[in-house]
């Protein structure tokens, strides 16, 4: 494993070295995906042993899940109901709802008695804190993120700064310790929604200017584990070495580094059969899928949360994948709720947490260089005036907006430019793959898939036990590219419900045609996943339920699929299986 050189460039031939810088129309439009070179076979990487993998024949093919789906209002636009979701009132404050009952977790910060809000500078500061990669610091900067760690644990817990008040920050807002201003019965969530991403750039915003001061380095920068390149791709070893503040024995013992890290992990499926090589694709073509693919914000951050809304409403293509699978693949499997990556609840407690997100606001700032008009942050008034409050490093209360944290130059830092061989990794069809490697496969065509629906209907809602496959009609077909560029064609799995309390997983295929061998993320016929982190309470059976939402405009191009009227959606199970129901399957177009 060591001898595996991780460079870009052995997986991704057209890779050049732009850096973070805007790419071209034609990189995005290139249709190079990841390569594996000659000494390795596309073959090899299919498994029939995995655990978490279904034998193909064992989908069971059925119509329906087509009714009861009022369309989704679109929302990413100035319109807005001047209902924004307003900071939580800290004297309100309430042991969390969303916890295991094993646990005894408080999180509620002290009460300030006075707030202070937020100003932005009138100008971006000439010298901005350059966030680096972890997998890159020197000796020198290793040691004093060590020593603010260190100071940071060692204030008393009740002080705002201290490493204890910074965990339970992330509990209060995403376990249910704050009531919505004026909904006293309903939670703040900021996850599954359109909060996830500008919440957690003010957490770590507040969490990198505590650890400057503690060392008086206003410069000091929070490294980011670099998590979507090759060479970032497993547990940064800062963070690995037993004897240093950034070590948390909270972690999943099998994914100590050098393992290479599954972009699309759910619980329990280490797959042996996988070599690093093949998980670095699988990894670089996630990044494409939930990157590049989703155009609009609505897809790339999540659905809209207001004031007097249920929480969990959609997540954003991010935050579904992978960044819940990280938070899975980070937690101790030993723990009795996955702590502390595997829960929302104790995340916070992890260094690596910071780190984990600190890329997740980086990809928020590339989305939005990347070719598309759409790609912009909300305009909605309600997602811009949204706020929250945090501690700053000078124990003030602060209350802060989303309006103002669009630019992370305004809040004083940015990131190194990296490479981003992801670019390149468009996955491919399958369809093409099988019939040019393996011409004994027999490939049955899109109609003799639409011939075999024609059995037993599954009935929506359905409680998915078996992987299933359903028709759904598509609202248009051959659409020209105006049309492809004013509304992206979504896939909505309606009405996904499960108990809070469980990791349930999910995968999601289109056109999968009763294929012999399993679907990966290299795979256009792979429109993601599903992986839900566990926020809820552990006796209670409490359950959520949420949309999940697929851009699959250009994935149905891939697929040769223009012409179709409907499309073949493929469910399959892949933990907790038994345990979530769906509501219906709908394809609809949304700007
Ligand atoms: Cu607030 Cu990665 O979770």
């Amino acid at each position: 494993m060591a001898s595996l050189v991780l460079t870009s460039t052995s997986f991704c031939p057209s890779f050049r070295t732009p850096g973070d810088a805007k790419p071209t129309k034609g990189i995005r439009k290139s249709n190079i995906a990841c390569k594996i070179t000659s000494d390795q076979t596309d073959q090899q990487s299919s498994s029939t042993s995995s655990p978490r993998k279904y034998d193909r024949r064992d989908v069971l093919l059925g119509l329906g899940g087509l009714y009861g789906m009022a369309g989704l209002s679109t929302v990413n636009g100035p319109l807005a109901s001047a209902a924004p979701i307003q900071a939580p009132d800290l004297s309100k404050c309430h042991l969390p709802d969303d916890v295991p009952p094993t646990v005894h977790v408080e999180c509620c910060p002290p009460v300030a008695p006075k707030i202070i809000d937020y100003t932005p500078p009138a100008h971006i500061p000439s010298k901005l804190r350059v966030r680096l990669p972890a997998h890159t610091l020197d000796k020198e900067y290793i040691d004093k993120y060590n020593i603010a760690m260190e100071r940071m644990r060692a204030l008393p817990d009740d002080d705002p700064r201290s490493f204890t008040q910074q965990a339970m920050v992330h509990c209060a807002y995403c376990n249910g310790a704050y009531d919505q201003i004026g909904f006293p019965d309903i939670n703040i969530q900021v996850h599954n929604c359109w909060l996830f991403l500008p919440f957690h750039r003010w957490q770590l915003y507040f969490y990198e200017r505590i650890l400057g001061s503690l060392i008086n380095d206003p410069t000091f920068a929070l490294p980011f584990w670099n998590w979507d390149h090759p060479e970032g791709m497993r547990m940064p070893d800062i963070f690995a070495d037993p004897t240093s503040s950034l070590y948390d024995e909270n972690r999943n013992p099998n994914h100590q580094p050098p393992v290479v890290v599954d972009l699309d992990y759910t619980k329990g499926a280490d797959d042996p059969t996988i070599d690093d090589k093949q998980q670095i694709i699988h990894n670089l073509s996630i990044m494409y899928r939930q990157v590049v693919t989703p155009k609009t914000a609505e897809l790339f951050f999540g659905l809209p949360y207001r004031a007097g809304d249920q929480p969990n409403p959609g997540m954003g293509a991010l935050e579904r994948m992978p960044h819940n699978n990280l938070h899975i693949w980070g937690g101790n499997p030993n723990n009795p709720n996955n702590e502390d990556l595997g829960h929302f609840y104790s995340s916070g407690r992890d260094p690596l947490f910071y780190s984990l997100h600190a890329n997740v606001d980086r990809i928020w700032n590339i989305w939005k260089t990347l070719p598309g008009d759409k790609r912009t942050d909300f305009s909605d008034s309600d997602w811009l005036e949204t706020s929250f409050v945090f501690y700053d490093e000078k124990k003030q209360l602060v209350r802060v907006k989303v309006k103002d944290a669009v630019d992370t130059r305004l809040l004083g830092y940015t990131y190194e430019k990296r490479p981003l061989p992801w670019l390149n990794c468009k996955p491919e069809s399958r369809k093409a793959k099988v019939t040019t490697t393996a011409s004994n496969i027999l490939v049955p065509s899109a109609r003799a898939v639409e011939k075999k629906v024609t059995t037993p209907l599954t009935a929506f809602p359905l409680m998915l036990d078996n992987p299933i496959s359903t028709v759904v009609p598509r609202p248009k077909k051959r659409r020209s590219k105006k049309e492809k560029d004013d509304a992206e064609e979504v896939l909505i799995i309606k009405g996904v419900e499960f108990e809070e309390t469980l990791s349930v997983s999910f995968a999601v295929y289109v056109n999968d045609e009763d294929q012999t061998e399993t679907i990966r993320p290299d795979n256009s016929e792979f429109a993601g996943s599903f992986t839900s982190v566990p926020s809820g309470k552990k006796d209670s059976h409490e359950k959520t339920k949420t949309d999940v939402l697929f851009a699959i405009t250009e994935l149905l191009e891939d697929l040769d699929a223009e012409d179709d009227d409907t499309v073949v959606v493929t469910l399959v199970p892949r933990n907790e299986v038994g345990k979530v129901k769906i509501d219906g399957i709908k394809i609809e177009l949304r700007s």
